[in-house]
C-alpha cells in the first residue's frame, strides 16, 4: 500500500508564473513591510494564538477584560471568554472619546447626478454617535430588546449604517437583506429569524430607476404575520402604501416614517455591554438546499478580526489622509465587514456609494475615485471584467493617482482581468490584494499583505495571521503541492461563524462532517477546491458543491430549481453554472414542462421573471432550455456535469456509462436556447 494520500479528483489547470513584488517605497511605509516579517508573525500566531490575539484585541476598548482568549471544542469556539465590549462603541464612541469626533467617518455619494453634481453627505464620528444613539432609542421605543433580531432591507444610504450600528449599540442582532432580493426572500428570512421589526426605505436609486423597497416589504408582510413595525426612511419620495390599521398582534401603527420617530428621540443612549460571544448579526447565505442559512456571527472575535484584517490587508493608517472605498452592498458580508465593522475602528473614512457603476456613464467609479481621492479601492472580479469591456478610455479620463491599494473579492479573478486592474487602474503602482474568504469566515482568510507579499495574478497567496489552511482529502491528509483538493481550515479563528440560526445539525453537516482525520480531528470545510503551489501560495479553483458564484454572489442551484418548479408549467428543473464572460458564472436552467405547455420564448421570459420574483434579479437564468427528460443516473440522480457541458457548448468527454437513457443528451443538445 502506498503512503500517498488519495486525491480528490479535483484537477488544477491554471499555470501562471508572473510575480509582482511591492515597491520599496510602499513596503517602507506599510504596517507589514516584508515577507520575512509576515512569516515570523504568522508562525507566532499559529504557535501561540492566545498571546497573538490578546495583543491585537488590546488595540480596542473592552468594558470588562476577558478571562481567556480561546475555548475550543470543535466545532465550537468561544473567543475572549468573559470579556464585554460593544462594537458600535469601537466604531463610533471610541473615536469621539479620543477627540476625533469632528473627523469624517462616512462619506456618502448618491447616484443621481442632476445638474452634473452628485449629492454628497459627510458624517463625522460625532454625527454618527448622535444618529445611532437616537435611532437606538427609536428601536427601544418600538419594544426592541437585547437579543431581538431586527431585519434591515434598505438601499445604500448612510441610514443603513446608522440602523446597523444602532442595533449593535443596544445588542439587537440585525439581519440585513440585500435590496436586490424579492418579497418572498424577505418573508423567508423574517420567518426564520422570528423578526418583528423591519427597517426599510421608500425606494432606492439604481441606474436611474427606483427600486420599490417598501412595496417589497409590504408584499413580504402579507406572507408573514410576525411583523409589528416597519420603519421607512424616505429616500426617493416615490408613492408608498401606508398601513394605518392596527396589526393583529400589536395595538400601535405598523408603518412609521424614520424622520417622524427621530424627531422625538433622545440622543442619549449608552452602548450596552455585550458579552464577547453575544450574537452580533445573522446573515443569510445560499447553501446546497433550497433554504438559505442564517450564518451567526458574535461580537468580540468578529470585532477584533475584521478590525485587524482591514488594518493589515488594506494597510490602513489613521493619519495619512486615506479614503477607503469598498464597492460592495452592505447587504453582503463584504459590506458588513469591510464597509462598516472593520473599517470604522481604523479611523479611516469609509465611502459609501448608492448606485450603479455605469450611471450616468461607464466612468462613474473613476469619477468617484478622483472626486474623493480614494486611496484603497475594493471591488469584485465581475465588476473588473465589466470595466474592461466598457473600455480603457473611461478610467483614463480620470486622475487615479490617489490610489495606493486595490482589492478584489468574491470569486477567482482570471489573470487577464488581474493584469488589466494592475495596469489600467493601479497604473503598475498599486499592490492588488486578492482576498479569499466567505460569509462564514467573517473576514479575510487568505490574502496578500500589500507591503509584504509578492503577488501572482490569480492567486490569493498566503493565509492571514492565525489562519491554518490546508489542501486535503476527506481524511484530512495534506495533498502534495500543485494537486487540487479540498480547502480546509484546521484551527479556529476569531471571526468564524458560530452556527446556523436554529439549525445545529445543518451547521455540523455542512462544515464539520466531511473532513475527519484518522485520529478523529475535524476540520472546517470551506466548500472550495484549491491547490497550493511550491511557494505555498493558494489558488482557488471554485466551489465543489452545488453552489455557484454569480457576479461574486453566492447562489445555490437548488434555490433556483425550487423557484422554477414552483411555477405550475415546470415539472422538473436542473440548474448548473456555466462560463459567463462578465459574471464569471452564469445560470443555465434545464426544464421539463407539464403536458400541453408550449415551450416558447414567452414562457422563457415568464420563467425568468418568476425566478426574479421568487429570489431576486441576480438569480434570473441566463439560459433556459426545455427538454422532455433530464440526464439521470440509474439511481435517479441528475448528471449535472453533462448539463454543464451542454450549456457551455462542449462535447461530453467524461464517463456517461451510468446515464440511464443516452438519447436524452442528444435531444437536449438539439433543443433551442
Ligand atoms: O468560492 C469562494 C468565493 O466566494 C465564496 C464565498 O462566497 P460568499 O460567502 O458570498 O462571500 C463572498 C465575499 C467574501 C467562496 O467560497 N470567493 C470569495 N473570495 C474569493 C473567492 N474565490 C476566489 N478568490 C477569492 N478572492
Amino acid at each position: 500500500m502506498s503512503n500517498k494520500p488519495e486525491g480528490t479528483g479535483i484537477d488544477s489547470v491554471l499555470n501562471e508564473s508572473r510575480r509582482f513584488a511591492p515597491s520599496d517605497d510602499f513596503a517602507g511605509r506599510a504596517h507589514m513591510g516584508s515577507l520575512d516579517e509576515y512569516h515570523k508573525l504568522h508562525a507566532r500566531s499559529i504557535e501561540d494564538p492566545g498571546s497573538f490575539w490578546a495583543e491585537i484585541a488590546g488595540h480596542l476598548d473592552w468594558f470588562t477584560p476577558w478571562d481567556k482568549v480561546l475555548e475550543w471544542e470543535a466545532p465550537d469556539a468561544r473567543w475572549f471568554v468573559g470579556g464585554t465590549t460593544n462594537l458600535c462603541h469601537n466604531c463610533v464612541d471610541r473615536q469621539v472619546n479620543a477627540s476625533m469626533g469632528e473627523q469624517t467617518a462616512i462619506i456618502w455619494e448618491g447616484e443621481p447626478m442632476d445638474g452634473g453634481e452628485p449629492e454628497i453627505r459627510r458624517l463625522s464620528y460625532a454625527d454618527l454617535q448622535r444618529e445611532t444613539a437616537k435611532f437606538a432609542n427609536v428601536l427601544k421605543s418600538l419594544g426592541v430588546k437585547k437579543g431581538d433580531v431586527v431585519t434591515i432591507y434598505m438601499g445604500m444610504v448612510p441610514e443603513l449604517a446608522i440602523a446597523m450600528l444602532a442595533c449593535a449599540r443596544i445588542g439587537a442582532p440585525h439581519s440585513i437583506i440585500f435590496g436586490g432580493f424579492s418579497a418572498s426572500a424577505i418573508a423567508d428570512r423574517v420567518k426564520d429569524a422570528d423578526s418583528r421589526v423591519i427597517i426599510t426605505c421608500d425606494g432606492s436609486w439604481r441606474r436611474g430607476n427606483v427600486v420599490p423597497l417598501k412595496d417589497n416589504v409590504d408584499a413580504a408582510c402579507r406572507q408573514v404575520d410576525t411583523i409589528e413595525h416597519v420603519v421607512v426612511y424616505q429616500r426617493v419620495a416615490n408613492p408608498v402604501e401606508w398601513h394605518h390599521e392596527p396589526s393583529e398582534s400589536h395595538n400601535n401603527k405598523r408603518d412609521h416614517w424614520w424622520h417622524d420617530l427621530m424627531l422625538a428621540a433622545s440622543a442619549d443612549c449608552p452602548c450596552e455591554p455585550m458579552d464577547s460571544e453575544d450574537l452580533l448579526f445573522v446573515l443569510y447565505t445560499s447553501g446546497t438546499t433550497g433554504k438559505p442559512k442564517g450564518i451567526m456571527h458574535t461580537t468580540g472575535g468578529y470585532m477584533v478580526y475584521t478590525y485587524y484584517t482591514s488594518r493589515i490587508a488594506f494597510d490602513m493608517h489613521a493619519n495619512l489622509n486615506q479614503v477607503y472605498w469598498c464597492t460592495a452592498d452592505i447587504g453582503w458580508i463584504t459590506g458588513h465587514s469591510y464597509i462598516i465593522y472593520g473599517i470604522l475602528p481604523n479611523c479611516v473614512p469609509t465611502l459609501m456609494y448608492e448606485g450603479a457603476p455605469n450611471h450616468p456613464g461607464p466612468d462613474r467609479f473613476w469619477d468617484i475615485v478622483e472626486r474623493h481621492e480614494v486611496t484603497q479601492f475594493y471591488t469584485a472580479p465581475t465588476a473588473i471584467r465589466a470595466f474592461m469591456k466598457w473600455g480603457d478610455e473611461h478610467p483614463k479620463a480620470h486622475d487615479l493617482t490617489s490610489l495606493r491599494v486595490l482589492g478584489t473579492v468574491g470569486e477567482p479573478i482570471n489573470p487577464e482581468a488581474w493584469m488589466w486592474y494592475h495596469q489600467v487602474i493601479g497604473q503598475e503602482r498599486c499592490p492588488i490584494v486578492d482576498t479569499w474568504w466567505q460569509t462564514e469566515t467573517g473576514g479575510h482568510m487568505i490574502t496578500p499583505l500589500p507591503g509584504a507579499t509578492p503577488t501572482k495574478p490569480g492567486s490569493c497567496t498566503l493565509p492571514f495571521f492565525g489562519v491554518d489552511v490546508a489542501i486535503v482529502n476527506e481524511k484530512g491528509e495534506e495533498l502534495p503541492n500543485n494537486t487540487g483538493g479540498l480547502l480546509a481550515i484546521r484551527r479556529p479563528w476569531p471571526s468564524m461563524l458560530r452556527g446556523i440560526l436554529g439549525d445545529r445539525d445543518r451547521f455540523i453537516e455542512t462544515y464539520w462532517s466531511d473532513i475527519r482525520t484518522e485520529s478523529g480531528e475535524i476540520y472546517y470545510k470551506a466548500g472550495d477546491g484549491a491547490r497550493r503551489d511550491d511557494d505555498g501560495y493558494f489558488w482557488i479553483m471554485g466551489r465543489i458543491d452545488d453552489v455557484i458564484n454569480v457576479s461574486g454572489h453566492r447562489l445555490g442551484t437548488m434555490e433556483v430549481e425550487s423557484a422554477l418548479v414552483a411555477h405550475d408549467t415546470v415539472v422538473e428543473a436542473a440548474v448548473v453554472g456555466m462560463h459567463h464572460e462578465i459574471k464569471g458564472t452564469g445560470i443555465a436552467a434545464f426544464c421539463t414542462l407539464a403536458p400541453g405547455v408550449k415551450p416558447d420564448a414567452d414562457l422563457r421570459d415568464t420563467l425568468r421573471s418568476h425566478v426574479a420574483n421568487e429570489i431576486g434579479a441576480i438569480a434570473k437564468p441566463d439560459m433556459i432550455r426545455f427538454t422532455d427528460a433530464l440526464p439521470k443516473t440509474r439511481s435517479g440522480k441528475i448528471m449535472r456535469r453533462l448539463l454543464k457541458d451542454i450549456a457551455e457548448g462542449r462535447e461530453s468527454t467524461g464517463d456517461t456509462t451510468t446515464l440511464e437513457d443516452l438519447s436524452v443528451l442528444a435531444k437536449i443538445r438539439e433543443s433551442d436556447e
